[in-house]
């Protein structure tokens, strides 16, 4: 299944991701997740991306295409994958069908997960994350069992950097600008499944393995983008 959650921050993608992997199989390769593990690990990369992120802007399309593509090459993605935070601006969503079309291959569905404003806040503010394995809670709904210490691997839990107000309020305002279009850009060529993502995570869950399930074979002649 090649399959794509679309979503402001904070929508809950990567809670969904994670939730699906199982599921639906093809590994959850969030562009977010790999930019803060090359950080955390000092790579050029991680240096060229972190002033971006810390400010709530998109990293450049050309480190995130060349980092994609090689990721997407792997092994492990030859039968599908759930792409969470990629494509983030119509340029990336253009080059992804590109990809694909180059192998023969196209999406199954774009999830986009539609949240409010005033709980995409309330979720972000009390969301922590395990900064070894990626696992996500919030303080009040998806509680660790020991408090500050994730469940999967016991390391302390924290609130990541760019999660103070201001740049919660510009990561929304790039979200505006760079990523409706993404959405536009799937509707227009008939992918897009809106999915209310206030209804819990199961309830989501469901709603878009649903989905997944029964979506018309891909082909990649339905993206505007394939390549002769
Ligand atoms: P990224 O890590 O992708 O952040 P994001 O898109 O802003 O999304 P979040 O991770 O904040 O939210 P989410 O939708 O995954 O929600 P979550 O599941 O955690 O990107 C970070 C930065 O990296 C970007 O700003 C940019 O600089 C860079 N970057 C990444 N990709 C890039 C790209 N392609 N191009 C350029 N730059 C890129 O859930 C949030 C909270 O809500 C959690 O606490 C969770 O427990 C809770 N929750 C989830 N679902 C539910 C539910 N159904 N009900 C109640 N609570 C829920």
């Amino acid at each position: 299944m090649r399959v794509v959650l679309l979503g402001p921050p904070g929508a809950g993608k990567g809670t969904q991701a994670r939730a699906l992997e199982a599921r639906l199989g093809g590994p959850h390769i969030s562009t977010g997740d790999m930019l803060r593990a090359h950080v955390q690990q000092g790579t050029a990369l991680g240096a060229q991306a972190r002033p971006y992120m810390d400010a709530g802007e998109l990293v450049p399309d050309s480190l995130i295409l060349s980092m994609m593509e090689e990721r997407l090459r792997e092994p492990d993605a030859a039968n599908g994958f759930l792409l969470d935070g990629f494509p983030r601006t119509r340029e990336q969503a253009i080059a992804l069908d590109q990809l694909l079309a180059r192998i023969g291959q196209g999406l199954e569905a774009v999830i986009y997960l539609e949240v409010p404003p005033a709980e995409l806040v309330r979720r972000l503010s009390g969301r922590r994350t395990c900064p070894r394995c990626a696992r996500i809670y919030h303080v009040d709904t998806m509680p660790p069992k020991a408090p500050g210490r994730c469940d999967q691997c016991g390391e302390a839990l924290i609130q990541r950097d760019d999660e103070t107000p201001e740049v919660i309020r510009r990561r929304f305002e790039v979200y505006s600008g760079e990523t409706e279009p993404v959405i536009a850009y799937y509707r227009e060529s008939g992918r897009l499944h809106a999915v209310d993502g206030t209804t819990g995570v199961t309830n989501v869950c469901a709603r878009v393995e649903e989905i997944v399930r029964s979506a018309r074979p891909p082909s990649p002649t339905r993206s505007e983008a394939a390549l002769p």
